[in-house]
C-alpha cells in the first residue's frame, strides 16, 4: 500500500513515517517545510533502511497535487500539514484557516477528482471545547473552539462528514489526538519547534538542556490537585501506532464508509508541576520555573476515554511517563539546537 503524508516532515508526521515504512508500507511526503527540517526525512530513511519520496510543496498548489496523485498510485492519504499554535492562530487567524482549512479542501478536491477515497485526519482534543463533561467521547457534540486553530479542526471534521454523505465511497477517520510528546527512541528524530515553543514538552526540555532560562508555568490556582493544568499525555510513538493502525483499520472494514472518529490518549491526567517533576527525574537536569497567572482559553482539565479505539482499531497507549520523559531528554540532549539547520 503506497500512503502520501502531508506533513510528514514535520514532529507526529516523521514519526509516523519511520512506523509506516517499518510495517511495510510505501510512503510519499508532501511537505512544505515551513515548520519542519528535510533532516528528518534523511534520519528516517537512515533509521528503517528505506527510501522516502519526498515532494516539496503546498496543499494548496492544485496542481502539483495532481502531478503527485498522477505519478504515485496512492491508497490512502494520512494529513498532518497544518500550522497548529493555538496562541498564534488568534494573532493570525486567517492564515490558520487560509492554511488548514482551504489546505484541506484544496487536497479532498483534487482527491475527489481523482476518485481517491481513504483519508486520515490529524483532529484535536479541542475540538471538544470546553462544554463537555471529561473524559471526552467521541460520541459527543463538538464543543464551540476556543482558538481558529481550534474551530480549523472542527470545520474540518464538519468537511469530511458532508463530503462523506455525498460521496458514498468516501471513507475517513478523524484522529483526535490528545497531548503528544517523547521521541523515538534512538534520539534521532523528536520534536524541533521553530522559534518559542508553543507546547510545554519541548520547552521543558530547551529549559533543562540550557537554551531557555526558566519555564512559565500558566496558573497554580486551578481546581486540579496540585493546582496547575492537567493534560492526558501520550507518547508520539503511541500516536504514530495509532495511525497505522487506522490504515488497516480501513484497509480490513472494506464495507464501512462515512467518518468515525477515534481518540487517541492514555485515558489519564497528568499536571504541570508533575511533568516537571518527571522530566527532572529522567534527566537529572534541573528545571527552574516560576508561575505566571493564568492563559485565556486554558482548561484546568481534560483527557480521553480511549475504549474507542482499543475496542475497534485494537490500539493502546503502552509507554509510560517516564519513558515519555527519558525519550524526550534522549533526543533533547542529542540534539540540543534541533536538526542541524
Ligand atoms: N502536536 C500536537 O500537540 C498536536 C495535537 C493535536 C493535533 N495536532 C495536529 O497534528 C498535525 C501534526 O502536528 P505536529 O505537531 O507534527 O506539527 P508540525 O508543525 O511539526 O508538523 C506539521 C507539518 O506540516 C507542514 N505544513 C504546514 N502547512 C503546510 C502546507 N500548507 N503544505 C505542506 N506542508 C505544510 C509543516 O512544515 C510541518 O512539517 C497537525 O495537523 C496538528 O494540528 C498536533
Amino acid at each position: 500500500m503506497k500512503i502520501l503524508v502531508t506533513g510528514g516532515a514535520g514532529y507526529i508526521g516523521s514519526h509516523t513515517v519511520l512506523l509506516l515504512l517499518t510495517n511495510g508500507f510505501e510512503v510519499v511526503v508532501l511537505d512544505n517545510l515551513m515548520n519542519a527540517s528535510i533532516e528528518s526525512i534523511r534520519r528516517v530513511e537512515h533509521l528503517t533502511g528505506k527510501k522516502v519520496s519526498f515532494i516539496k510543496g503546498d496543499i494548496q498548489d492544485k496542481t502539483a497535487l495532481t502531478s503527485l496523485f498522477n505519478e504515485h498510485a496512492i491508497d490512502a492519504v494520512i494529513h498532518f500539514a497544518a500550522l497548529k499554535a493555538v496562541g498564534e492562530s488568534s494573532t493570525i487567524p486567517l492564515e490558520y484557516y487560509q492554511n488548514n482549512v482551504h489546505g484541506t479542501l484544496c487536497l479532498l478536491e483534487v482527491m475527489a477528482n481523482l476518485n481517491i477515497n481513504h483519508f486520515i485526519f490529524s483532529s484535536s482534543a479541542t475540538v471538544y471545547g470546553g462544554e463537555n463533561a471529561v473524559p471526552y467521547e467521541e460520541s459527543m457534540p463538538l464543543g464551540e473552539a476556543s482558538s481558529p486553530y481550534g474551530a480549523s479542526k472542527v470545520m474540518i471534521e464538519r468537511v469530511l462528514k458532508d463530503l462523506a454523505q455525498s460521496n458514498l465511497d468516501f471513507r475517513a477517520v478523524c484522529l483526535r489526538y490528545f497531548n503528544p510528546i517523547g521521541a523515538h527512541e534512538s534520539g534521532q528524530i523528536g520534536e524541533d519547534p521553530k522559534g518559542i515553543p508553543n507546547n510545554l514538552l519541548p520547552y521543558v526540555a530547551q529549559v533543562a538542556v540550557g537554551k531557555r532560562e526558566r519555564l512559565q508555568v500558566f496558573g497554580d490556582d486551578y481546581s486540579t490537585q496540585d493546582g496547575t493544568c492537567e493534560r492526558d499525555y501520550l507518547h508520539v510513538m503511541d500516536l504514530a501506532e495509532g495511525h497505522v493502525a487506522a490504515v488497516n483499520w480501513l484497509q480490513k472494514n472494506s464495507e464501512f464508509t462515512g467518518v468515525e472518529a477515534f481518540n487517541l490518549g492514555t485515558g489519564k491526567a497528568v499536571s504541570v508541576l508533575s511533568i516537571i517533576k518527571a522530566f527532572e527525574q529522567a534527566s537529572q537536569q534541573k528545571v527552574p520555573y516560576t508561575i505566571a497567572p493564568r492563559r485565556h482559553g486554558d482548561l484546568p482539565a481534560f483527557w480521553a476515554n480511549a475504549e474507542k479505539a482499543n475496542k475497534q482499531l485494537g490500539w493502546r497507549a503502552t509507554r509510560d511517563l517516564t519513558q515519555m520523559m527519558t525519550d524526550t531528554w534522549r533526543w533533547q540532549s542529542n540534539n540540543p539546537e534541533g536538526y542541524p539547520k
